[in-house]
C-alpha cells in the first residue's frame, strides 16, 4: 500500500467524471481520502465512481458521485454541505476543475459563449472557494483549495481569449484569498496544466499527443496523471508553506516563445523536398 497522507479527509473534485479530474479523483482516493465524485453528467459521475472504488479495493475511504452543475452556486453549497457529512472525515481538500474551454474567433465571439466560460471557470471557482472556505472555518480552520487554471492563462493562444481571461482569472484569484483564507491556515494554489491528453483532447485533434510531443521542449504531451501528483502534493502536508501560486504543469511549453529553433524543428517536420510556407503563422 501506498503513503496514504489523506486518511480521515474528504476531497471535492468538480467535473472528475473524465479526464484530469478522474485521475485527480483516483489519485486522492489511492492516498486515503475520501472523495466526492462532481460531474454535470449524472450517469457518467456514477460510471467514474464506481470505476475509482474498484480500483481501489484494500482502501477504507470511498468515492462518492455528487452530480451537478459547477459552476451554480446554489447547487455548490448542496455539494459542500454533502461532503462535510460524511462521517468520520474532515472536509480538507478542494479541486476546483471543472472548466469550460470554448474555442471561438475573437470577433464572432458571442455573449452567451462568453457567459458559459465566465459561468463555469470564473464564478464556479470563486464560490467553491468560498463556500468550502466557510465550512473549514466552521471546523476550526486548516484546509486546502487547488483552483485548475491553464496554460492558457500565461500565454496568448489562437481562438481562446475568453477561456486564457478566465484561467488567468482564476490564477489571481490564488493570489487574492492569500489574505482571507491565510489566518485560518488554508492553503490555495492554482495548478495549471499544459496540453494534457484527455479523451476530449483526443476527440479534437487524433494527433494530440505527436503535434504536443513536439511543441513541449521537453518532447512529451502531459498526461492527467502528472497533473494529478503535482494536484495531490499541493494538498499535502508537505506543501503547506505553499500558498497563493500559479505551478504550470506543461512540459516547459510556457517557458519559451517561438524562436528560430521553433522554425527549424518544423522545417525540419515537412516531407523531403517540400517548401516551407512564407507567410507567418499569426496571419493565417
Ligand atoms: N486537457 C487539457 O489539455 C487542459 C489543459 C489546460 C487546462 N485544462 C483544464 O483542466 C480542467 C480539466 O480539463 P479536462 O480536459 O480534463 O476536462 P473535460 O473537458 O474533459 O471535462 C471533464 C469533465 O467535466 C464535466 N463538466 C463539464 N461541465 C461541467 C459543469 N458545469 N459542472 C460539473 N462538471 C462539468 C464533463 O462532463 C467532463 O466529464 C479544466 O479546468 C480545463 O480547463 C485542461
Amino acid at each position: 500500500m501506498n503513503y496514504q497522507p489523506f486518511i480521515g479527509k474528504t476531497a471535492i473534485v468538480t467535473g472528475s467524471a473524465n479526464g484530469i479530474g478522474f485521475a485527480i479523483a483516483k489519485h486522492l482516493l489511492h492516498e486515503g481520502a475520501n472523495v466526492i465524485v462532481n460531474d454535470i453528467d449524472p450517469e457518467a459521475a456514477e460510471a467514474a465512481t464506481e470505476k475509482i472504488n474498484k480500483s481501489c479495493e484494500y482502501c477504507d475511504a470511498k468515492a462518492y458521485a455528487y452530480a451537478g452543475d459547477a459552476g451554480d452556486p446554489a447547487f455548490i453549497k448542496e455539494m459542500v454541505g454533502y461532503a462535510a457529512s460524511i462521517k468520520d472525515s474532515k472536509l480538507d481538500m478542494i479541486v476546483a476543475n471543472a472548466g469550460l474551454t470554448e474555442f471561438g474567433d475573437f470577433f464572432e465571439f458571442s455573449p452567451e459563449s462568453f457567459q458559459k466560460v465566465v459561468d463555469l471557470n470564473l464564478r464556479g471557482s470563486f464560490f467553491l472557494a468560498q463556500t468550502a472556505a466557510k465550512v473549514m472555518k466552521e471546523q476550526g480552520g486548516g484546509g486546502n483549495i487547488v483552483l485548475i487554471g491553464s496554460n492558457v492563462g500565461a500565454r496568448a493562444y489562437k481562438n481562446l481569449a475568453a477561456y486564457g481571461m478566465s484561467k488567468a482569472g482564476i490564477s489571481m484569484l490564488a493570489k487574492q484569498l492569500v489574505l482571507p483564507l491565510g489566518p485560518l491556515d488554508i492553503s490555495i494554489n492554482c495548478v495549471a496544466p499544459g496540453a494534457t491528453l484527455t479523451e476530449r483532447t483526443q476527440q479534437e485533434e487524433p494527433d494530440y499527443a505527436g503535434i504536443w510531443a513536439q511543441l513541449n521542449p521537453n518532447g512529451r504531451v502531459g498526461k492527467p496523471e502528472d497533473i494529478a501528483h503535482t494536484v495531490g502534493f499541493m494538498l499535502s502536508p508537505q506543501s503547506r508553506h505553499i500558498t497563493g501560486q500559479t505551478l504550470l504543469v506543461d512540459g516547459g511549453w510556457t517557458a519559451y516563445g517561438p524562436s528560430p529553433f521553433t522554425a527549424e524543428r518544423l522545417r525540419n517536420e515537412l516531407p523531403n523536398g517540400a517548401e516551407a510556407p512564407k507567410v507567418s503563422v499569426l496571419k493565417k
